[in-house]
């Protein structure tokens, strides 16, 4: 049986990445609760999505906040990705990752003035005093006066990007209100009401050299509709302003989703195609397309491996008791996202009861559902569960709320655990809430 990147064995064991989730599990270097990584799978990923480019100039800026684990990040990389980062932690993060300057562009609404620096700042200084990355994305008007005093204290052209707010209805996208951020209530892009407010500033601006326009309409999209429908709204603004402003790229955000189980109609490819048709017929695909994603490069290749610790049975009502929470896996309880939980050792004769899966934390949203399980009667072989597809905004949304350790992370490549990042110890949070 597959469940995408995780495969049931013959012999009932789950595997992912060609290695027993189980052994993975009750290796002593590992411990649960414990996300683990297909790091191969992630890289196969990044190559079928940059192939929707054909011979296009393009970038596949990578969302680092889906997941920013060193070795995926610079897997994603040696795979001619760049990155799309949202902190100065980010930025810093791509650049040791070895992904070069220009290949980066900085989203995000209150970029702190130190954050603008080191955009500003990173790679040489090249042409006309240029360097830094590829575009600071600019998220409002107000952010283009400061943009332009951090680059003059430099000596510094900054390149920017305007993100526009393309003004699609929550209700037109098919995604969670939550991820949605191209509406008019989003407090992402410059509204179309500010667009010549900000075309103005730009336009007389000495430091800051406008080089791209951009949207990002939301995440986990199952359907092309919306982005081709945001990307409208870009290479409109694009091609009546370009004759005004040296344009180098248009972006078309990130957003593709993603099987979480009931199936995604789309691959990340169809998004490019389409976007890259539509810059045909709009004529301006002498522009490089940018695209940053996220989680479709690594969602689907990761799981977080529990323990069952008990189960509880009341008045014809099962809880499975794990040992992960919601600190460890939030976006059950941030968007009432439903990711699937299998036993990581399925017996055949095992009947299965619709059972409530929750976590240690002291929270009623500490719940990841109901699920198909066989009883977990103490000395039952069932002694582990696999939560899928939360190599996106997994590890990456992990806190050390109710002063839980942070899990661990497993890497896999070629058939082998490459990398072993242990769980934090419980005695750090200690030190740390009481250091003077
Ligand atoms: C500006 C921007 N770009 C890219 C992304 C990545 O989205 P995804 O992980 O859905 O591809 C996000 C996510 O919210 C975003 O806000």
């Amino acid at each position: 049986m597959v469940l995408q990147s995780v495969v049931r064995r013959s012999d009932g064991v789950l595997a992912l990445g060609g290695l027993s989730l189980v052994d993975i599990a009750r290796d002593a270097r590992v411990g649960t609760p414990a996300y683990i990584y297909d790091v191969d799978a992630m890289m196969s990923e990044a190559r079928e999505l940059k192939s929707g480019f054909d011979d296009a100039s393009h970038l596949v800026a990578y969302a680092v906040k889906a997941n920013s684990a060193g070795p995926i990040v610079k897997a994603l990389a040696a795979e001619g990705c760049g990155a799309d980062v949202v902190s100065g932690a980010e930025l810093r993060l791509a650049l040791r990752c070895g992904i070069s300057p220009e290949c980066i562009v900085f989203s995000g609404v209150a970029k702190g003035d130190d954050e603008l620096d080191l955009a500003i700042m990173a790679g040489a200084a090249g042409d006309g005093g240029r360097g830094g990355i590829a575009a600071i994305q600019v998220e409002s008007v107000e952010e283009i006066p400061r943009i332009e005093a951090r680059a003059a204290a430099s000596g510094r052209v900054a390149r920017v990007s305007l993100r526009i707010n393309p003004a699609i209805d929550i209700g037109d996208l098919d995604t969670h209100s939550y991820i949605a951020t191209g509406h008019d209530e989003a407090k992402f892009g410059v509204p179309r009401t500010s667009l010549e407010d900000a075309l103005a500033l730009l336009v007389s601006s000495r430091h800051v050299r406008l080089v791209g326009v951009g949207a990002h309409v939301g995440s986990q999209l199952t359907a092309v509709d919306g982005y081709v429908a945001s990307a409208r709204a870009v290479f409109t603004i694009a091609r009546a302003i370009r004759a005004r402003f040296p344009l180098a790229f248009v972006d078309g955000g990130g957003g593709f989703g993603i099987d979480y189980g009931d199936g995604c109609p789309v691959r990340p490819a169809d998004f490019i195609r389409a976007a890259r048709a539509l810059q045909r017929e709009m004529t301006v695909d002498d522009l490089a397309l940018f695209c940053e994603p996220g989680r479709c490069l690594v969602g689907a290749h990761g799981v977080l491996l529990a323990k069952v610790v008990q189960q509880k049975v009341a008045s014809a009502r099962r809880w499975l008791m794990i040992d992960a929470g919601m600190n460890d896996l939030m976006r059950p309880a941030l968007y009432q996202a439903r990711h699937r939980i299998v036993p990581l050792l399925a017996r055949a004769e095992a009947g299965l009861h619709a059972t409530r899966v929750v976590g240690p934390v002291c929270e009623s949203s500490d719940d990841f559902g109901v699920h198909d399980l066989p009883p977990a009667e103490p000395g039952s072989d069932f002694r582990e569960v696999a939560i899928l597809d939360v190599g996106a905004y997994g590890f990456a949304m992990a806190s050390r709320y109710n002063g839980r350790a942070l899990p661990a992370e497993v890497f896999l490549r070629g058939g082998a655990i490459i990398k072993v990042n242990a769980r934090s110890a419980a005695e750090d949070w200690v030190t740390d809430r009481l250091r003077d």
